[in-house]
C-alpha cells in the first residue's frame, strides 16, 4: 500500500517547517493530509504571510482541529504515520496525559495507540521540567521526541538549505530517500 501521512500543525513558531516539509513530500509524490490547530493557524498567518489553503497544494485534505468525526480520528485509517511540526508544549502535554481534545490530539493518541510512528517536531526554549516530563512521557509511549534543531554541518547558504536539510532529515528518518539529503559522509568528502 502506498505510504500516506498525517501532518500535524500546532501554534509553535517554526510553521516554515511544516510548509517545506509538506513540499518535500509533494516532490517525492507522497500523499499527505494535514491537521491545523487554530493557534496553527494564527502563527501560520502571522509567519509565513500566506492563506492556510496554500497547503492544499501540498496535502490532499486539510482539517481543522473540531473536526473530530473525520478519518484521523479512527484506528482504522489508513495512515503510515505522523508528524506533528512544529508541536506545542501544549499538544505535547495533551499527548502525555492522553487528553485527545480536539482531532490533532487525538490523531496522534491513535498513532500511539496502533503502534504507528509519530514524530514531534517539538519547539520552545528553554524547557521547564513539565516539558522534559511531558518528552519522556511520549518517548515511553512510542513517540520520537525529533525537537527542532537545524544542522550547521552541511554550511547552509540561507534559510531554504537549513530548513530543508532538517525535514529531509525527518523523511529519512521516515524510511524516505529525499533527494538533496547531505550526510556526514558526503560532507566531510566535498
Ligand atoms: C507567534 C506565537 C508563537 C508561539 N510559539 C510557541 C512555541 O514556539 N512553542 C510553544 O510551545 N508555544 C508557542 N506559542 C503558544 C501556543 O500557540 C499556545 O500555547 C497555543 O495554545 C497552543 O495550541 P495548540 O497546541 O493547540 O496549537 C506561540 C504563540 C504565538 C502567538
Amino acid at each position: 500500500m502506498e505510504k500516506k501521512f498525517l501532518i500535524g500543525i500546532t501554534g509553535a513558531s517554526g510553521v516554515v517547517y511544516a510548509y517545506y516539509l509538506l513540499k518535500e513530500l509533494k516532490k517525492l509524490k507522497y500523499p499527505a493530509e494535514v491537521i491545523i490547530t487554530r493557534a496553527g493557524e494564527m502563527v501560520w498567518n502571522y509567519e509565513l504571510e500566506k492563506p492556510v489553503e496554500e497547503i492544499l497544494k501540498f496535502a490532499e485534505k486539510l482539517y481543522r482541529e473540531d473536526e473530530i468525526s473525520a478519518p484521523p480520528a479512527s484506528g482504522s485509517n489508513e495512515y503510515f504515520g505522523m508528524v506533528i511540526i512544529p508541536c506545542t508544549m501544549g499538544t505535547l502535554s495533551a499527548i502525555a496525559c492522553g487528553s485527545a481534545r480536539n482531532l490533532l490530539q487525538r490523531s496522534a493518541d491513535v498513532m500511539l495507540k496502533e503502534r504507528k510512528p509519530l514524530i514531534l517536531v517539538i519547539r520552545e526554549t528553554p524547557f521547564n521540567l513539565i516539558h522534559i516530563r511531558n518528552m519522556k512521557t511520549c518517548s515511553e509511549a512510542g513517540a520520537i521526541i525529533f525537537p527542532a534543531m537545524p544542522s550547521f554541518y552541511h554550511k547552509p547558504k540561507n534559510l531554504e538549505e537549513l530548513i530543508s536539510q532538517f525535514v529531509r532529515r525527518i523523511l529519512q528518518f521516515l524510511g524516505l530517500s529525499p533527494e538533496g539529503l547531505k550526510t556526514w559522509q558526503e560532507v566531510e568528502l566535498e
